[in-house]
């Protein structure tokens, strides 16, 4: 398996982080969460003050931090000029921003050379949104998961609720991957799409343990 990609893309609540932990452990691969690397991006432009609207002063300063990804998929950490921020980045100041953060070239192209270096010669499931369009486009297996709106928020609220994190309804978390679907889907530089043959996985009936043993049954089938 040391040569094995496997690109899990799709939107928010697909059960992308789930579902690829799970790949990766039972084939004893690495795991990397390339949206906790936005996510970290974004945690540190509001430590530092800047406006994660502005552009300019985002695309600037987009070299500066040193951002760490652990990649064992029984304990993923990621860290901030040596900061853990795993906490942090799930609140809703980071959420609320990130999209905004992650549409900026500069941002994208300083975190896709570290996620193609962290991938290196393979071994590793990469979550994401454009793993197999740009991160990856060579995978060995690419992924795209969806769900329907209503499938999704429900898992979101139901993972917020359980982490202890801002109380929160259904509703409004609906709304929430409803803004931040469009904002990536839509952006301009590598926006969220079905990758050149990826394979569609459609998780809203299925628990999570269906979606790791079809990823797993298509790995063998294609790897
Ligand atoms: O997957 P997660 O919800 O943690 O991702 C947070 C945000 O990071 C996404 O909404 C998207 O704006 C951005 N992202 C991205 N490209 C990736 C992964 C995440 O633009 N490969």
């Amino acid at each position: 398996v040391a040569g094995l990609v496997v690109a899990m893309d799709g939107p928010s609540g697909s059960g992308k982080s789930s579902a690829s932990r799970g790949v990766a452990k039972a084939l004893g691969l690495r795991y990397l969460d390339t949206g906790a690397m936005y996510r970290a991006m974004t945690w540190w432009v509001l430590e530092q003050g800047v406006d994660p609207a502005d552009t300019d002063a985002v695309a600037a300063r987009a070299v500066e931090p040193e951002i760490v990804s652990g990649t064992d998929p029984d304990a993923p950490s990621i860290h901030v000029d040596g900061v853990d921020v795993a906490g942090p980045i799930r609140g809703a100041r980071v959420t609320g921003a990130v999209s905004q953060v992650a549409a900026v070239p500069e941002v994208r192209a300083r975190l896709v050379a570290l996620q193609r270096q962290i991938i290196g010669d393979g071994g590793i499931v990469v979550e994401g949104r454009d793993i197999g369009t740009v991160v990856a486009p060579d995978a060995t297996l690419k992924i795209y998961l969806t769900a329907s709106a209503e499938a999704r928020a429900q898992r979101r609220h139901a993972e917020l609720s359980g982490g202890g994190a801002e109380a929160t309804t259904v509703e409004a978390q609906q709304a929430e991957l409803a803004r931040r679907d469009k904002l990536d889907s839509t952006r301009k530089t590598d926006p969220l799409s079905l990758a050149d043959g990826a394979i569609e996985l459609d998780t809203t009936a299925l628990d999570l343990e269906q979606v790791i043993a079809e990823v797993l049954r298509l790995v063998e089938e294609r790897g």
